[in-house]
């Protein structure tokens, strides 16, 4: 049964994809909401009482299509990796900004001076729910750290919004109504709307007063969506070139930051500034620093090439125009931060998934992240249990090069205390 339905699926996605909506042969959501049988099925669903899904879940019908099994390299909008396609001592696929879901398969186990430890997939990220895939809720944390949002209740459609309704309009404002939708509204190409016209918000995204009907408790999303651009081509090995979103600190309402995002759920997380890390934060003097910074010991940077991938931060702007400039898959736009850009919970998590615990974007579990030019170290101490394969494509390909030889974590891009 399970068997017939994934085929089903499969054809009736790739029909979708290839008969298409005008302009590319991959468009599907083009900003908005898709043709309504790329997730629904009028007469038969999988499950009953699923609002009529092509999957068990919500999360199992977002992957039918956005992981596919045989994949070999970085593809387009795939941010899962299959199964069938995971190999013991090998990073999953995908390599966008969001990360791959499939590290949360990723279990860790290894030894230190006789002492056993173990890191669960399940700390990798966010644990969506969707059962044809074989993701499970997290076996530890029942609700979102430092918020109240249920465990069990995490799916794509938590944070994107499945019918894609909130969108930019002409006047950088966004709102679920007003203007037809043209088209994404997430690429440094996307069209520039005309007045009466709107594009999607960034990543389709759930924005203010957001809920959705099938868990009970559904995130009260207390602030609108937050100004980002990515590069039109995100997923790929940043080996050679970096993928740089250009996330903004702002939107045309003001006050729309990544950390009040993201405290829809862990409200906790982003308290008053002396119990947690600044978030929405402005860098102030720690910009000279980012830009200085190289690696371990080294402060010959400049601001041109400042950037790196691995330790974003938001800019104090919520124009598509500014932002659009320096979303860049080529190193075309490595200018770091102003004084006036931010720290946000971006600059040191990634949104879905990571090969570190926490969700982190490097390796902070361990006084070096590169020891005498290896990830795992020379003795294997600090390979905590992955492969150097593993360790590169967590930071999407990077060889252990682009580090000091003796490199300590990378709070350090801003603080430079090594
Ligand atoms: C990308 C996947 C996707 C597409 C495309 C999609 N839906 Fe949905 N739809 C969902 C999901 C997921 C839910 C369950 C929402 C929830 O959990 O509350 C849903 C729920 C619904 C519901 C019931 C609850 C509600 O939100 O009102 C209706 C009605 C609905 N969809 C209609 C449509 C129509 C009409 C279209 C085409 C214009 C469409 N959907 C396209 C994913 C999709
Ligand atoms: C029938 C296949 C299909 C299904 C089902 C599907 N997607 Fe997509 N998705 C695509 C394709 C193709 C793209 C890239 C083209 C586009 O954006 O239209 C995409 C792009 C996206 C993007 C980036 C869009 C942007 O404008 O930045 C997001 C976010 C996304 N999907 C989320 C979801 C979620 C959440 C679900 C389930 C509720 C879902 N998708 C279900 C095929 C699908
Ligand atoms: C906890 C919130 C959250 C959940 C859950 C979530 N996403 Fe995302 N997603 C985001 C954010 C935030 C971004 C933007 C990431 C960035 O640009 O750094 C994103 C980006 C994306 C993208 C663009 C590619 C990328 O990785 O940047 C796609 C496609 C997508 N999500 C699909 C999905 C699907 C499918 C699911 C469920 C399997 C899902 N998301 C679950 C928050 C979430
Ligand atoms: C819709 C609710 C929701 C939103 C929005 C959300 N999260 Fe979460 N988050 C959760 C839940 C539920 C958990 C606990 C389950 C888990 O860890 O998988 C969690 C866990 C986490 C964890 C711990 C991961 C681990 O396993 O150690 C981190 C870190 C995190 N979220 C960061 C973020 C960041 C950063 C954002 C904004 C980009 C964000 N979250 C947005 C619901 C959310
Ligand atoms: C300066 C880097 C940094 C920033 C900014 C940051 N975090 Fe974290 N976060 C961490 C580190 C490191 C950990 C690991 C545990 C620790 O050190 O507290 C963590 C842990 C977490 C956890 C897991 C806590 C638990 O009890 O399991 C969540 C959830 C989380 N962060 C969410 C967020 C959210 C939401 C934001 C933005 C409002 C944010 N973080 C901003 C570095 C950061
Ligand atoms: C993107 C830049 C950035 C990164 C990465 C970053 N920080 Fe910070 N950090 C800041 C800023 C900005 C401040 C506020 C400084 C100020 O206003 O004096 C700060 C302040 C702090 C403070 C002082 C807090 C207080 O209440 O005075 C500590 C401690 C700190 N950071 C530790 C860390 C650690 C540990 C990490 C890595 C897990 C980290 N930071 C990563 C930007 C960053």
């Amino acid at each position: 049964m399970k068997k017939f339905y994934k085929i089903n699926l499969v054809l009736a996605s790739a029909g979708l994809l290839t008969v298409g909506v005008a302009g590319s042969a991959l468009a599907f959501h083009s900003g908005g909401v898709a043709n309504c049988a790329g997730c629904h099925s009028m007469h038969s669903p999988a499950e009953l009482g699923t609002y009529l899904l092509i999957g068990s879940d919500t999360s199992s019908t977002c992957l039918g299509c956005h992981e596919n099994a045989g994949d070999t390299v970085p593809d387009s909008y795939h941010i899962s990796t299959a199964d069938a396609d995971m190999v013991v001592g090998q990073g999953p696929l995908q390599r966008s900004p969001g990360g791959d879901f499939g590290w949360l398969k990723k279990d860790y186990s290894w030894e230190v001076d006789g002492v056993a430890y173990t890191e669960d997939g399940d700390r990798h990220g966010h644990n969506i729910v969707a059962i044809d895939l074989g993701y499970t809720e997290d076996a530890t944390n029942a609700t979102s750290p430092g918020g109240s949002f249920l465990a069990g209740d995490l799916q794509c459609n938590s944070c994107h919004d499945a019918h894609g309704k909130y969108r930019r309009l002409a006047d950088g404002t966004v709102a679920t109504s007003g203007a037809p939708i043209i088209g994404s509204g997430s690429y440094a190409d996307s069209a520039v709307p005309a007045v009466g016209q709107a594009v999607g918000v960034y990543r389709l995204l759930a924005g203010n007063d957001y809920t959705t009907d099938s868990f009970a408790t559904a995130g009260a999303f207390y602030t609108g969506v937050p100004a980002a651009v990515a590069p039109a081509t995100y997923n790929q090995s940043e080996a050679t070139n970096q993928v740089r979103v250009a996330y903004g600190a702002q939107t045309a309402g003001g006050v729309n930051r990544w950390g009040t995002w993201c405290a829809s759920c862990h409200a906790d997380m982003h308290s008053s500034y002396s119990y947690t890390h600044p978030v929405d934060w402005p860098l102030a003097e720690i910009a000279d620093l980012y830009n200085a910074y190289v690696s371990s010991g080294i402060m010959t940077g400049i601001v041109d090439t400042a950037f790196l991938s691995l330790v974003p931060f938001a800019q104090n702007s919520g124009a598509f125009a500014t932002l659009a400039a320096n979303a860049s898959n080529t190193d075309s736009a490595l200018t770091g931060p102003g004084t006036g850009d931010e720290v946000m919970c971006l600059s040191c998590h990634r949104a879905h998934a990571s090969g570190f615990s926490n969700m982190l974007r490097w390796n902070n579990d361990s006084e070096f992240m590169v020891e005498n030019g290896f990830y795992t170290g020379v003795d294997g101490a600090l390979a905590m249990g992955r492969t150097e394969a593993e360790f590169q494509a967590a930071y999407y390909d990077r060889p252990a090069t682009d580090f000091a030889a003796f490199q300590r974590d990378l709070c350090n891009k801003c603080h430079a205390q090594d």
